[in-house]
């Protein structure tokens, strides 16, 4: 009997060569400003860093990098990125696009804060147009601590809505350097890793591209998810997925949105993969309700089913 291939997805040649690189920071436009702002402050924990030459608002936790940045508009994604702590990381990510034809740019100072020191980074569209940040390490004071039930610990991972996943993943292993995790047997999600945590990039077909599916910070633990559902209830924001456990990743998950619409996920008790030590083949989950949700089979409201799972 021929051996299955390792993964359904096309991964790239540079799959695997990011091992200690997170997400960094996400930027959208929305149509209220004011009101996001506020509620980042008051839900997330979050304080204004610096304000945007073009009206907006540069947000984080402690004194170190920013976590997210709000510029006035229409709702949409602006730039998601990464922070690459690999010994040579940018290096390999600019020569693989060079290779590949890619083009890219250096990364503007107006993405630096001044705070957290000299940084080498690059600018690149992802498949769909999307624009995307690679940095070198930077300083992230404040971050890492939960005050329980009030912010989170960290930013933790991006889920890109997208017409082609098998491109999308093909260009962030291939090129970026990110590896396969899980994904769905029918390929139209994946999860993809680039430091311990089972996941800090996924990917879903949601028949069209431009925009995340949803965005994700970390608690601490399970007991946290009761503080912040009571939390979010006394804010009047409503929990609209969850609590639950994912299949992929085995993280406990609870959804609300931001006033642009903006899906957000807390989520605890991320797998975390140990690839010094053990060759994985990334895992092929059925594409039914469960395997997102273990514990109640819902999926989110705003996801829809593939026409299979309803068969
Ligand atoms: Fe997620």
């Amino acid at each position: 009997m021929s051996r299955p291939e390792r993964s359904i997805l096309p991964e790239g040649a540079a799959a695997g060569t990011l091992r200690q690189t997170s997400v960094s920071h996400i930027a959208f436009r929305v149509p209220d400003v004011a009101n996001a702002v506020d509620f980042y402050n008051r839900v997330l924990g979050m304080q204004v860093h610096s304000v945007l030459a073009d009206g907006g608002f540069r947000l984080g936790w402690g004194e170190g990098h920013h976590v997210l940045d709000l510029l006035p508009g229409d709702k949409a994604l602006l730039h998601y990125g990464f922070e690459v702590r690999d010994n040579g990381g940018i290096d390999g990510i600019r020569d693989r696009l060079t290779d590949a034809n890619i083009a890219f740019q250096a990364i503007d100072d107006s993405y630096v804060d001044a705070a957290v020191g000299p940084v080498d980074g690059i600018v690149v569209h992802d498949p769909d147009g999307n624009e995307v940040h690679f940095h070198s390490a930077v300083c992230r004071q404040g971050e890492h601590s939960a005050d329980t039930g009030r912010r989170p610990i960290k930013f933790q991972h991006t889920t890109i809505g997208t017409p082609d996943v098998p491109r999308f993943v093909d260009f962030f292993t291939a090129v970026a350097g990110f590896r396969i995790s899980d994904q769905l047997q029918n390929g139209h999600f994946c999860w993809m890793r680039s430091d311990r945590d089972h996941h800090t990039l996924a990917v879903v077909d949601v028949g069209r591209g431009g925009d995340i599916d949803h965005y994700s910070y970390d608690l601490a633990e399970w007991n946290d998810f009761k503080a912040w559902c009571d939390r979010l209830t006394d804010l009047d924001v409503l929990v609209q997925w969850g609590p639950g456990r994912h299949g992929p990743g085995n993280n406990l998950f609870v959804f609300f949105d931001d006033p642009a619409g903006n899906h957000v996920e807390l989520s605890a008790e991320m797998e975390k993969f140990h690839d010094d030590r053990v060759e994985y083949v990334p895992r092929r989950w059925k594409p039914i309700p469960q395997t997102v949700n273990l514990w109640g089979g819902q999926t989110p409201t705003w996801r829809k089913v593939d026409p299979e799972v309803r068969a």
